[in-house]
């Protein structure tokens, strides 16, 4: 936890994700500001809307932040990647395509590279690529998936297991037992999405959180595998369009449209739940409380503290029966 904690210059081992064109400086710097990573995703956004953002951002935080460049999302590559060098941003999150080629360049301009990746194979070209760390990424996490459809829990210990520099765990973690089951595993951080939807400082549509706040363990449904591109959303009307569209054999660029960050934006922000998605992880079910961003990270950490207290004197208590 303190290897990532120095690294990347926060107190508690916890990054918020790119959250695409929705991304928001409030809940980003509200991350940075309670000690963990918040980060500005950029998604299809041109450079200049990105530009906007990072100027909000470090207006209302002076602590490190990220900004999240989905390889084969993001429209302008080129750009996006020197308008993080101008505005010296301190960590570089590359999702979404092969980072190697990248890496150099953000190193050159002393930028951390955190690669998000879903396989032992793409962990290990980061790493020869000169990453600074992996976030490995399980099959139950919101938005757009690995098509491998590794769960977290066999990812981790397997990316633990074949690279040195440190992981950390993306997908299912939302609260104190999801983060102690993270470092259980071997991964020295988390990574979250989902569970900040809901929080007192998400700007997102309030049909959007409730959703959340509803959901069971099975409110989250994976649309796109027909058309490979695999992505969890929350169950709604739109997210059976999507399938029943699936099921019409939908042509994968008509699929594309139905399913680009517009219509992210529509059902996140705009609350239009019938005419856009929202993306949930397989935690939403989990989700039962709006705290401040402070407060979740709080509870995460002294929560798990307390995990491996009693984990540890049920292990006493193993051994004193012998
Ligand atoms: C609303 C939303 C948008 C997301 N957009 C992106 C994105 O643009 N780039 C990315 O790398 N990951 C994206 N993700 C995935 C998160 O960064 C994170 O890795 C994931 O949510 C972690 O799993 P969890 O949902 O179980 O917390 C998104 C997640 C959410 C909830």
């Amino acid at each position: 936890m303190r290897r990532i904690c120095e690294l990347l210059s926060i107190q508690y081992p916890f990054i918020q994700g790119g959250m695409g064109n929705i991304s928001s400086p409030v809940l980003a710097s509200a991350v940075s500001e309670a000690g963990g990573l918040g980060t500005i995703g950029t998604g299809t956004l041109r450079v200049d809307e990105v530009e906007l953002l990072l100027l909000d951002m470090k207006k209302r935080t002076k602590k490190a932040f990220a900004l999240n460049i989905p390889i084969t999302v993001t429209a302008n590559l080129k750009g996006m990647c020197e308008l993080a060098v101008k505005h010296s941003v301190p960590v570089v999150s590359l999702s979404a395509g092969n980072p190697a080629p990248y890496i150099s360049y953000f190193k050159q301009h002393h930028i951390k590279v955190i690669c998000v990746t879903a396989s032992v194979k793409h962990a290990k070209k980061a790493e020869l690529a000169g990453a600074d760390l992996i976030v490995g990424e399980g099959f139950e996490a919101a938005g757009i998936n690995s098509p491998f459809e590794l769960t977290t829990m066999t990812l981790i210990p397997q990316l633990v297991a074949n690279v040195q520099i440190p992981v950390v765990a993306a997908g299912g973690v939302g609260d104190s037992k999801g983060f102690a089951a993270a470092l259980a595993l071997g991964a020295e951080g988390v990574q979250m999405g989902t569970r900040l939807i809901a929080t007192k400082e998400s700007p997102y549509h309030e049909r959007y959180v409730n959703k959340l706040l509803e959901a069971n363990d099975t409110e989250t449904v994976i649309v796109g595998r027909s058309v490979g591109k695999v992505r969890r959303v929350l169950k709604t009307a739109y997210a059976d369009q999507l399938i029943q569209a699936e099921g019409a054999g939908i042509h994968p660029d008509d699929f594309e449209a139905m399913t680009d960050e517009e219509k992210h934006r529509i059902g996140a922000v705009e609350g239009r739940l019938e005419e856009g998605f929202i993306n949930g992880g397989q935690i939403s079910g989990l989700v039962k409380s709006i705290p401040t961003v402070q407060e979740l990270f709080i509870e995460m950490i002294e929560g798990a503290e307390q995990i491996y207290e009693n984990q540890m004197k049920g292990f006493n208590d193993l051994y004193l029966r012998q």
